[in-house]
């Protein structure tokens, strides 16, 4: 398949809304990270998503809008509490679960009775959905396993001959992926942390917001995340990774010792340091995918205090980094 290179013209846009109405794959960019498009209510445009990402197809995807009333069209539950969250945080990167409507086809909900749905604050993605006519179930545009794409030089990466266009856009300001909200139990629960953090959520509900356990907690045979994607190994650079989590001289005295034994092995070793978490959300994926590129064999990253955006981003890190960690 010839994969064709959009820019953000409005002729552009409005081409890759078409494909979409079409039932075609497009990448687009959002405020968090590339988006892999398809037309959320065809369920054959849907089952292309899973097949273009090599994603397993109990993973259910979020649907986009691009106006808050588009809700009504995916659900008939829009509680009190989920309008509060569509007036303080939409557009936005905040993606909320509700039952879903029996139109939704199970293969864009991987076979569960809710939807998750988000309407980006990016203006390319809303326009294209826009041009496209019908809600877009996107997926993070990377390979299933790899770093989201935060440019869309990644997305040419991972998909360039898979899917029918990429389009071309800024590189995502906020570089993680939105926070998911469950707001189908008793009370909301996070089942992925993001930008928008607990404490606002919890701000804006005037209520205690519930994190998911297995954001806590190493999942095990026991007990699976509540959002099924978080289950799977991902944002999985190729090298071995190593987290170093204690005070802040000592961790870095301690990574520049490592790298220096482990370069004279003959390794080659990339160094990860953020001094801000706005930052580390923004570079996190980026530099996983520089050391693929690099063909790192070992990373060595500073870990992040886990409070608020630190919580988000460390998230992905131990992800990234199977859990390996080295306490100074
Ligand atoms: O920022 C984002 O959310 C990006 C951009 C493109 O909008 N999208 C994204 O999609 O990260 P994806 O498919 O990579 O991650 C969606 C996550 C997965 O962990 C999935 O299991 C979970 O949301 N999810 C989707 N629908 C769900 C549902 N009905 N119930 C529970 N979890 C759900
Ligand atoms: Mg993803």
């Amino acid at each position: 398949m010839i994969t064709k290179i959009f820019s953000t013209t409005e002729d552009d846009l409005r081409e890759a809304g078409r494909i979409l109405k079409n039932g075609g794959l497009v990448a687009f960019p959002t405020e968090t990270v590339y988006g892999l498009g398809a037309d959320a209510l065809n369920p054959e445009a849907a089952k292309k998503v899973y097949l273009a990402k090599g994603r397993p197809s109990d993973n259910p995807m979020i649907v986009h809008i691009q106006e808050r009333g588009e809700i009504y069209s995916l659900t008939d539950t829009v509680s009190d509490d989920v309008k509060v969250l569509m007036e303080s945080f939409w557009p936005g990167p905040l993606t909320i679960i509700v039952k879903a409507k029996d139109i939704i086809p199970r293969v864009t909900t991987g076979g569960l009775s809710t939807v998750a749905v988000r309407m980006p604050s990016s203006e390319i993605a809303r326009k294209v959905i826009r041009y496209s006519g019908c809600p877009i179930a996107a997926p993070s545009a990377n390979l299933s396993g790899k770093p989201s794409p935060t440019k869309g030089s990644h997305c040419v990466d991972d998909m360039n001959g898979r899917i029918d266009g990429i389009i071309l856009g800024p590189d995502c300001e906020v570089g993680i992926e939105s926070t998911v909200i469950d707001m189908t139990g008793d009370s909301p629960e996070i089942l992925r942390p993001g930008i928008i953090t607990r404490e606002e959520i919890s701000l804006a509900l005037n209520k205690e917001v519930k994190y998911d356990r297995a954001l806590f907690e190493k999942p095990g045979e026991d007990f699976s995340p509540k959002a099924p994607g978080m289950k799977y190994k991902h944002y999985a650079p190729k090298a071995e990774m190593i987290l170093f989590k204690g005070e802040k001289d000592k961790v870095r005295q301690a990574i520049s010792l490592r790298e220096k034994e482990e370069t004279e092995k003959g390794k080659k070793v990339s160094v990860i340091l953020f001094d801000d978490n706005r930052t580390a959300a923004h570079d996190l994926f980026m530099k996983l995918r520089q050391c693929d590129l690099d063909g790192t064999d070992l990373i060595l990253c500073e870990a992040l205090t886990e409070e608020g955006l630190g919580f988000s981003v460390m998230n992905r890190m131990l992800k990234s980094a199977s859990y390996n960690v080295v306490e100074i």
